[in-house]
């Protein structure tokens, strides 16, 4: 019998706002850093040092992957799971929470960043009062999610599941294992671990932040829209498996990529390059089942601007999956670590893959979550997408050019052994470059206001059906 119980589309509705709102403030804060690199006296030093880039960069950081990202993730395994569990979120109530203590946790970064509390450790900053907030909103979280799986009426857990919940599970290990510390004072703790064992530790957590927050969540993403939005079935759900466990398994060794020729046994670098280089054929697996998932339905993406962030952001991830391969070599990333190559994988994986990502699944759900059969416009997605677009070539090619220059320069020597260029002879050469990274992101943004406006239209637009009653059938998920 057909229950007549909503969905809870509320928590994904406050979610999927707010993917948007932290998109515009962490990009703009992007903007305004890649701005101060161009004109260092946008540090605003008379002011204080609170707009510093050293304070803003970590703002960024926390604000595009936990506030944009998080919330992107938060909608849609809260939407998915409903949907092909066929059935309302286990304990809505500690659901709210999730996002109440997600937003606060949020807010707490804005204001202590700027002031400079921080750990110190990349992606890891904020400091213990606010990492034991994390990690009780993180178990919430899996609470939510897990309950819901557990009362599903259906036998088959779907595969986008599986990643939501290896995502969900590997985040809380990775930020309770690493985030360990000694507290000193109300807002200053240090680490439990030391020297070496410090540097593998926080990049067996930075490398698996990259594996499971911003790629095992958005394939998860992947394997629900875009299936969903081409209207055809996943091109394989065998390979979909095969993806899954491939890739769990090879991404938790592959951390010492990070640290090569570092203080680090040597062993472990190297079984750090080897499984990144393993890594390139799940992560390619993966790509292709997406992509190849619009099999006999190529046509549609002429016309539809969501199906081109779902695939074009399938490509990126393509690129940069064989981009990072290459780069945990170790006498490729002689030449790349510390310049901006690194900074130009980083935003081709972030902007190219899970940015447009996670702007396509949104405007996958705002329609759903409102009653409404579309997007207010079609158009304004349609010009998103190809300023978005624009926007991410600049960024990442003005990068890599810059990034091999960088590493040639500083290793040039000449005949007599001594240094061709001096340190800052490689800042002069890399203005241009940093400009046109700075007119990438600008573009960037101002997709992302584009968006703000037909989001706001769509919602405040007519209602045209009402909120979907529980799916009684698999057609529905
Ligand atoms: C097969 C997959 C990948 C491999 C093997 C890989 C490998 C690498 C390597 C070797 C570095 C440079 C480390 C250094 O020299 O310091 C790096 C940096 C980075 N990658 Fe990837 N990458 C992969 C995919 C991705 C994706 C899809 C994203 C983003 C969504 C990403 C985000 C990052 C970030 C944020 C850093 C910078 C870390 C830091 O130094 O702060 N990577 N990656
Ligand atoms: C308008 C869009 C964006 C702009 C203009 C921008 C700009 C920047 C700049 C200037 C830096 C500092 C680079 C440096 O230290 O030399 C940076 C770092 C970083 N950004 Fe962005 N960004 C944008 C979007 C994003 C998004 C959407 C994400 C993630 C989803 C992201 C993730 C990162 C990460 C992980 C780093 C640190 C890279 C590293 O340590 O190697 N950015 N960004």
């Amino acid at each position: 019998m057909q229950s007549q119980a909503t969905y809870n589309y509320k928590v994904v509705r406050q979610f999927a706002i707010m993917t948007v709102v932290w998109g515009i403030v962490g990009m703009l804060v992007g903007v305004i850093i890649a701005a101060q690199l161009v004109w260092p006296a946008l540090n605003l030093s008379d002011v204080g040092e609170w707009f510093h880039f050293g304070r803003l960069r970590p703002l960024h950081t926390n604000a595009v992957i936990f506030a944009f990202g998080g919330c992107a993730l938060f909608a849609t395994s809260y939407f998915v799971v409903q949907r092909t569990c066929h059935t309302t979120l286990f304990a809505p109530k500690l659901a709210a929470f999730t996002f109440w203590g997600w937003q606060l946790i949020i807010v707490l970064a804005a204001i202590t960043l700027p002031l400079g509390f921080t750990s110190g450790k990349e992606y890891a900053e904020l400091e213990w009062p606010i990492d034991i907030l994390i990690a009780v909103v993180w178990v919430s979280y899996a609470i939510v999610f897990f309950g819901t799986i557990a009362k599903r009426k259906v036998s088959h857990i779907y595969v986008a599941n599986w990643f939501f919940g290896a995502f969900i599970l590997t985040v809380a290990l990775l930020h309770i294992v690493n985030s360990a510390a000694v507290p000193v004072s109300a807002w200053k703790a240090y680490s439990a671990y030391a020297g070496a064992q410090d540097a593998m530790i926080q990049w067996w957590y930075g490398h698996n932040a990259v594996g499971f927050f911003l790629t095992a969540g958005f394939l998860g993403i992947m394997y629900y829209f875009v299936p969903k939005q081409a209207e055809r079935p996943v091109y394989s759900y065998r390979l979909s498996v095969v993806h899954f466990w491939a890739l769990i398994f090879t991404y938790m060794w592959a951390g010492p990529h990070h640290l090569h020729y570092t203080a680090l046994p040597d062993w472990t670098q190297s079984l750090g390059m080897i499984f990144s280089l393993i890594l390139l054929a799940p992560s390619w697996g993966g790509m292709i089942n997406g992509i190849m998932t619009l099999s006999g339905a190529w046509h549609k993406l002429r016309t539809d601007p969501i199906l081109k962030f779902l695939i074009v952001s399938l490509s990126f991830y393509g690129m940069s999956t064989f981009e990072g391969p290459m780069m945990s070599i170790k006498t490729v990333n002689a030449l790349s670590h510390y310049t901006d190559w690194t900074v130009g994988h980083v935003h081709s994986g972030a902007l190219g893959w899970v940015a447009m990502i996670s702007i396509g699944a949104v405007y996958y759900l705002l329609p759903r979550m409102y009653g409404k059969t579309e997007m207010y416009s079609t158009k304004l997605i349609t010009a998103h997408f190809w300023i978005a677009t624009i926007g991410i070539v600049l960024y990442i090619a003005s990068m890599w050019i810059a990034g091999v220059m960088q590493g040639l320069m500083w290793r040039a020597t000449n005949p007599d052994g001594t240094l061709t260029y001096s340190f800052i002879e490689s800042v002069k050469a890399s203005y241009p470059f940093w400009t046109i990274r700075l007119v990438g992101g600008i573009l960037f943004l101002a997709g992302m206001f584009i968006m703000f406006y037909n989001m706001v239209k769509t919602i405040s637009g007519e209602k045209a059906y009402e909120a979907p009653v529980l799916a009684p059938s698999a057609a529905h998920a």
